[in-house]
């Protein structure tokens, strides 16, 4: 097999004048690789790269059955290897045979992983040279279909283009759109094999990463540093390859009841009053919500930790009348903190400076760019003091403002400057000998300097992991302050951040493409374990309209994560301000959700013990089924519960696919006894159509205006949801 444009991309960035891949393939192994699990691989030829690596340790783990692990060091100096924030208990050495045979070969140095039951390929590295050299490491593979998801966040569809596409993870604050690295990195993928079993590979490895997808089909991962520390998991069905993924970075944290209830939120609520009056008209209206939120305009000056007294003096008091009501309150937290405050009136800042806890440039001077306040030092969450000190201000604010959670944004970290105020210095950090495609050119494009320094390491090998340290320290913050369940929302995200945080996916446009594409943005979350994930209702940027947003309300009640949240200069978007049908179907979505409630809580029970996913794409319930395999435009919760949603303008009827089986109406009770098939449904303005499989029992609970009463309302009887859809405010019970 000849895999020749996995060789020429690093010879094109790289400039190197020999063939880097006749050359670079043979590895000298110090025992024969069947006999040990151990080895040290010596290059028997240059890759010609800068700064090659001329010996590498091989280590195979059996991790478990189902899970294999295989890491490549260099072995002469150390190098950064990712920690997670809490270490992952493995559980080795089960009694289960393996699910797997591996084979190693020297010249060209690989290995195959087979699949033992049936003796396919999982993986085939022997295809294409391994280079390992300080910031270029390429390993590349054979895949046993073309049917690969994962590898987030991009703006993609759930099975990924595998037509010479490439996708670089790199966290950046980019609004979503096509081709470009988002704000999160997520380097899994889970590939469906012909016959409805699946596996999934792991690389554990925080640098930069180019994944470069080939029809063969094939990948090649390209890292800018680290160690190659893959994991490969066997499944055998694709809900145990998340599972054996998830024992790796560990299974997601319970949320809070009230957190699976509607949130509201803009930029440009400006006063405590103008917020009042939102949370009022809500009610007023009879839309359910229990969540009100607050974007930047709280802040004095835009620091965080502070209150704006003139707009939001009265802020204490509002969040009480909040909770008196049965609501929560939540806002906006951006780790920048401000550093041009006059000394002694910014306590974060002087504290911050005091206890040493911000990011220092490579001078080892703190580290400033430009966020909202303006100049903005960057808290570095590597450093335990640093999350001391970062408790201590939330302690501190949450003793005046009692919020119920944080919302922790532009934590790429994003910075309207390259790298800081002072530029950054010239050096193979800031421009590496390649450096893949990334929005702004450059690796340190809007955020930090690459060479600047941090607790464990330079931020060239931490950045991607920015957004999870933050998430880990505010969610053991607001645990240890409020001491319940902590409810945190970060932009930026990497394997494991769904053990502290749910996500959101960033700044998207109010148009039918990107409600369409919130779809597999939201299942992909779920693939990496993040499973309290929606899309931003309505739309973030630019002007929704009455019928988008109905459609937008209807999808996001199955959002597992629902809020609706604009920006500052766009029409407003809150329920209450549109047409009297429009806002009928906006209630009757709600009303749904919130008598679903009590299910989609026990889902996120499953997803925190056993590592099920919430918002499930229907391959991985029916893996065999070759529809299913490439839908992303309906998608399950759990097992049992289908969502056809609209999401063409002006569709008044869907196609929708039922797989194979017997499908019962939501809203009618209604069955369709499917072969898997396409079924042509009405769809007017006020209805999602909703399907229950057979066999399953949904429970739901008589919907109120927020679940601290729904709570105390009866679970309803069969077929109640009827009264909802057609907007009856109260169901007759018996
Ligand atoms: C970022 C966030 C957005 C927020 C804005 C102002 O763009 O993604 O949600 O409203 O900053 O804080």
């Amino acid at each position: 097999m000849l895999l020749l444009p996995l060789c020429l991309t690093p010879q094109d960035h790289l400039g190197a004048s020999t063939p880097v891949c006749t050359l670079a393939t043979k590895w000298v192994p110090s025992v024969p690789l069947h006999e040990a699990r151990t080895a040290t691989l010596t290059r028997a030829t240059p890759s010609y790269l800068p700064k090659d690596v001329s010996s590498l340790q091989l280590e195979v783990i059996e991790e478990t059955a189902g899970c294999l692990h295989l890491t490549l060091k260099d072995l002469s100096s150390p190098r950064y290897e990712v920690e997670l924030p809490v270490g992952v208990p493995q559980s080795k050495g089960d009694s289960q045979e393996a699910l797997y045979t591996t084979e190693f070969q020297s010249d060209p140095f690989g290995f195959i992983v087979r699949r033992k039951s049936n003796g396919r390929t999982i993986m085939n590295t022997t295809v294409a040279p391994l280079l390992f050299s300080d910031q270029y490491l390429q390993l590349s593979t054979a895949l046993a279909s073309s049917l690969v998801s994962g590898l987030g966040e991009h703006y993609t569809s759930l099975l990924l283009d595998l037509n010479w596409t490439s996708l670089t993870l790199w966290n950046g604050d980019v609004a979503p759109h096509a081709d470009a690295n988002l704000y999160g990195s997520h380097p899994f993928y889970i590939v469906q094999e012909e016959d409805g079993l699946a596996h999934g590979v792991f690389l554990l490895n925080s640098n930069a990463i180019e994944v470069m997808l080939q029809p063969t089909p094939a990948l090649t991962w390209v890292a800018l540093g680290g160690i190659l520390d893959l994991y490969v998991f066997l499944g055998p069905d694709p809900q145990s390859v998340i599972r054996q993924y998830l024992q790796v970075i560990g299974y997601p944290m319970m949320p809070p009841y009230w957190s699976l209830g509607f949130h509201l939120c803009r930029w440009g609520y400006t006063t405590t009053n103008t917020t009042r009056q939102v949370a009022q008209r809500m009610h007023n209206a009879k839309f359910p919500m229990d969540v009100q939120w607050n974007d930047l305009d709280y802040a004095k000056q835009r620091r965080v930790f502070t209150f704006d007294p003139w707009r939001f003096g009265d802020l204490p008091e509002m969040v009480e009348e909040f909770h008196k009501k049965g609501m929560k309150y939540i806002l906006i937290q951006d780790p920048g903190i401000s550093s041009t405050s006059p000394p002694g009136t910014y306590p974060p800042f002087d504290d911050g400076l005091k206890r040493d806890v911000f990011i220092k440039n490579a001078t080892g001077h703190i580290l400033i760019g430009k966020v909202w306040p303006g100049p903005t030092a960057f808290p570095d969450f590597t450093n335990p003091e640093t999350r001391r000190w970062w408790e201590d201000c939330i302690r501190d604010f949450h003793s005046k403002v009692p919020v119920d959670g944080l919302w922790i944004d532009m934590n790429e970290p994003s910075s309207f400057v390259q790298g800081s105020v002072d530029g950054c210095p010239d050096s193979d950090l800031e421009n590496p000998p390649y450096t893949p495609s990334v929005v702004g050119g450059q690796l340190n494009s809007k955020t930090l300097c690459m060479s600047a320094q941090q607790k464990v390491s330079t931020h060239y090998n931490l950045h991607n992991l920015y957004g999870l340290t933050e998430a880990y320290a505010t969610h053991s913050a607001l645990m240890k302050i409020r001491g319940k369940r902590p409810f945190v929302l970060s932009r930026s995200s990497y394997p494991s951040i769904g053990r502290f945080s749910g996500v959101w996916t960033g700044d998207v446009r109010s148009d039918w493409e990107q409600l369409r594409y919130s779809i597999p943005a939201v299942l992909q979350f779920s693939l990496f374990g993040v499973p309290l994930v929606g899309a931003d209702i309505c739309g973030f940027e630019g002007n929704t309209t009455e019928e988008l947003c109905v459609r937008w309300m209807q999808l996001g009640a199955f959002y597992p994560f629902m809020r609706n949240h604009n920006d500052k200069p766009n029409a407003p978007q809150e329920p209450y301000i549109f047409g009297k049908k429009a806002q009928a179907a906006m209630r009757s979505a709600l009303n749904l959700r919130y008598s679903l409630l009590p299910f989609l809580y026990t889902l996120f029970h499953h997803a925190h013990t056993s590592a099920d996913t919430v918002a499930r794409p229907l391959f991985i319930e029916f893996p065999a089924d070759s529809n299913s395999q490439t839908i992303d435009r309906q998608f399950l919760w759990g097992s049992s519960l289908l969502i056809s949603p609209v999401l063409e303008q002006g569709a008044v009827e869907l196609a929708a696919y039922l797989p194979p089986g017997t499908w019962y109406s939501l809203h009618n009770g209604q069955p369709f006894y499917s072969k898997g098939q396409y079924l042509l449904l009405p769809a007017p303005l006020d209805t999602i159509n909703v399907h229950v499989r057979e066999g399953h029992i949904i429970p739901q609970q008589e919907p109120a205006l927020t679940t601290t009463a729904s709570r105390r309302n009866p679970f309803l009887p069969d077929g109640g949801t009827v009264s909802w859809r057609l907007g009856l405010g109260r169901l007759v019970l018996g």
